[in-house]
């Protein structure tokens, strides 16, 4: 079916290993790696000289399709993926929301979205209420359907909102299931308050959202999972982690031998918090997202936390609303709906800052893009590496060539950038996926259709050393002691 292709001559990059060596691909998958590979013809052959080759990159952390704040994202899973391609970016993981409370109309939902997919995807679930046919529709998620990631959010009061309650069942489903639980650690309730607080206070604009809900509250929701997975002995992964307050609680846990994984997203490495302040409107607006884009201290501290391990991967939260959408809020700074883009600008952005910039290795840059993301959600090395047998998704990056993020360029059918005008080191020129050339020269070619659903299986690495059996919930091995009066 697909064609045979042949990448000669350049570095091929692995979060353990580099070597300059030569990749060939047919039928969708890497068959060999190594130097000076002979082929016939009826191969297209890619010179990489002086250029890295690498896994193509894997978005932990997307919404499209989204049904959120009375709108839906404006970037479906075509538009979203073709962005996601020209970025470098060939597999993501998308947050199935559940459809009336039902789990399994949520699936299919975003099963039925998805059927357009130009590359490979899967899916976390999130789980926004408690009751035993949710408990039973979890299990049914990840025997059957390919899921091992629930996602709770702990903000969104009246919307998504869950409690300490349901929270605590959420994570022993999940550790009994070997899924990894997932949080939005902000404090609900507190950013309800500080929501009415700014609006008395005469406080509309999009300014009032980061206002109403500061650090103090993104760390005291994360410090609250991180404690209540160490109650239930579970691992956990804290999503856009936005502030240092979020960021040292992850490191403290980590210290302490937690299994703890913390998850940037570029916008919140790259921006500060100036941009909700612009006196034009729809420019304030494209910025507002939860957690909010902090002072620009945090991003720095983001930054070094990825560099030095503390936290383990970027995501993006690509979830975006044109300047119609946006404008919904425009009286009142609680209805703007809440995203930014990033799944085209990631793999650029986080080159340019973390590489380029001399922070971390090419082979910590594939870690964080691509490789982490496989392990973590159990598909290495499908996914993730340039090995023999993995899959082709791979990346062409000439570290002397520039990029240049603008609206009139950029996939995304959205209006706004908020990385627009940024420009730096390091372009993505061709991206292979399931061992098509969808991205070259500047033009994509993408079938939709072709992307495939990956299917995730439970108990990754983070399971490893974590009892099954836990003394507090699970056990029946012991009778309680008999005390006589
Ligand atoms: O503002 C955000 N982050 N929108 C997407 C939903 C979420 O909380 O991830
Ligand atoms: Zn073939
Ligand atoms: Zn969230
Ligand atoms: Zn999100």
């Amino acid at each position: 079916s697909s064609s045979k292709i042949l990448i000669k001559g350049g570095t091929v990059v692995n979060a353990h290993h580099q070597e300059i060596a030569d990749v060939f691909v047919e039928h969708g998958i890497i068959v060999d790696v190594k130097p000076n590979i002979k082929i016939g013809d009826d191969v297209t052959v890619l010179d990489a000289t002086g250029k890295f080759v690498m896994p193509g990159g894997i978005d932990p952390h997307t919404h499209l399709a989204f049904d959120f704040m009375g709108t839906r994202t404006i970037d479906d899973f075509f538009s979203g993926q073709a962005a996601a391609l020209a970025g470098g970016t060939t597999m993501h993981i998308d947050f199935a929301i559940p459809v009336g409370g039902s789990l399994i109309a949520g699936f299919e939902a975003y099963e039925e979205r998805a059927e357009k997919s130009v590359m490979d995807y899967g899916f976390h679930m999130a789980v926004t209420k408690w009751d035993d046919t949710v408990s039973k529709e979890m299990e049914i998620m990840v025997n059957e359907k390919g899921i091992n990631s629930f996602k709770f959010f702990m903000a969104y009061k009246g919307a998504l909102m869950i409690n300490d309650v349901l929270l605590l069942e959420g994570l022993k489903k999940c550790k009994s299931l070997g899924a990894l639980a997932m949080v939005h650690a902000e404090h609900g309730d507190a950013v309800f308050e500080g929501q009415k607080r700014m609006i008395e206070l005469g406080i509309t604009g999009p300014e009032g959202h980061a206002l109403s809900r500061p650090a103090v509250l993104e760390g005291e929701a994360t410090a609250r999972a991180i404690r209540l997975a160490a109650f239930v002995n579970t691992p956990l992964y804290v999503v856009h982690v936005m502030s240092i307050d979020a960021m040292e609680e992850i490191a403290k846990a980590r210290k302490s031998g937690q299994k703890v994984i913390g998850e940037p997203i570029v916008a919140g490495l790259v921006l500060d918090d100036s941009g909700p302040w612009d006196p034009d409107f729809v420019t304030a607006a494209k910025y507002v997202m939860s957690p909010p884009i902090r002072a620009a201290g945090h991003g720095k501290a983001l930054q070094a936390a990825l560099s030095t391990g503390i936290l383990q991967l970027v995501g993006t939260d690509h979830c975006v609303f044109n300047s119609t959408q946006k404008s919904l809020g425009i009286d009142d700074f609680r209805k703007i709906p809440n995203g930014v883009n990033g799944i085209e600008e990631r793999m650029h952005l986080v080159w340019d800052t973390m590489v380029e910039s001399g922070q971390i290795s090419v082979s910590d840059y594939v870690r964080i893009t691509s490789t982490e993301s496989a392990r973590i959600f159990n598909i290495y090395p499908r996914k993730g590496a340039i090995l023999a047998g993995s899959d082709a998704d791979i990346i062409i990056l000439n570290p002397n060539s520039s990029f240049e993020i603008s609206t009139s360029t950029h996939h995304s059918r959205t209006d706004t950038n908020v990385f627009e005008g940024r420009r730096g080191k390091g372009k993505v020129e061709v991206t292979i996926a399931g061992g098509r050339i969808v991205w070259i020269n500047d033009e994509l070619k993408v079938t939709p259709g072709s992307g495939k659903y990956v299917k995730m299986p439970p108990f990754s690495y983070l399971f490893a050393g974590i009892d099954k059996v836990d003394a507090m919930y699970f056990s029946s091995l012991k009778a309680p002691v008999k005390r006589a009066w």
